[in-house]
């Protein structure tokens, strides 16, 4: 997906499977955000992101470029990370606390998909347990290549 195409133009290439998602998980609206390093109030809108909080309804994402970094902090614990990239689908699921953050390129691109886009406000913990975790991206080529592993 070309970073020029238009966010109808997005939604137009992945229609089958945001339909898909729809059906399949209740979702009745789907649109696309767009974050470059030099989208306006972007270090705003990071900090609204990056402080754990939770949606009355599940935060479903399909990334089409760039990556970022999700933090999930289950009941109990303990917290992890989830690091997306284009071509990942993540559900977080309603009332699960968690936090995103944008590795360093500062560039993400992702389908985003709604029960009811109104309802879907962020209810900040205020728990502060996110300055306990430092966001580290580490990138499609941390991982070894199949060929590359040791055997068992
Ligand atoms: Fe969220």
């Amino acid at each position: 997906m070309p970073s020029a195409a238009t966010a109808d133009e997005v939604l137009a290439a992945y229609a089958d499977k945001v339909d898909e998602l729809k059906t399949r998980g209740g979702y009745t609206a789907a649109d696309v955000i767009d974050v470059r390093p030099d989208t306006p109030g972007l270090d705003a809108m990071l900090a609204r992101f990056s402080s754990e909080h939770w949606h009355d309804e599940d935060e479903v994402r399909f990334i089409v470029e760039g990556r970022g970094l999700f933090h999930i902090s289950p009941p109990g614990g303990p917290v992890f990370a989830i690091e997306v990239e284009a071509g990942d689908l993540i559900r977080v699921p309603r009332g699960t606390h968690h936090w995103f953050d944008l590795c360093a390129d500062r560039r993400i691109r992702a389908i985003r998909l709604f029960e009811q886009p109104s309802g879907w406000t962020p209810h900040y913990t205020e728990s502060g347990v996110d300055r306990n975790f430092q966001p580290v991206c580490f990138g499609g080529s941390y991982f070894p290549r199949e060929d590359l592993r040791s055997p068992a």
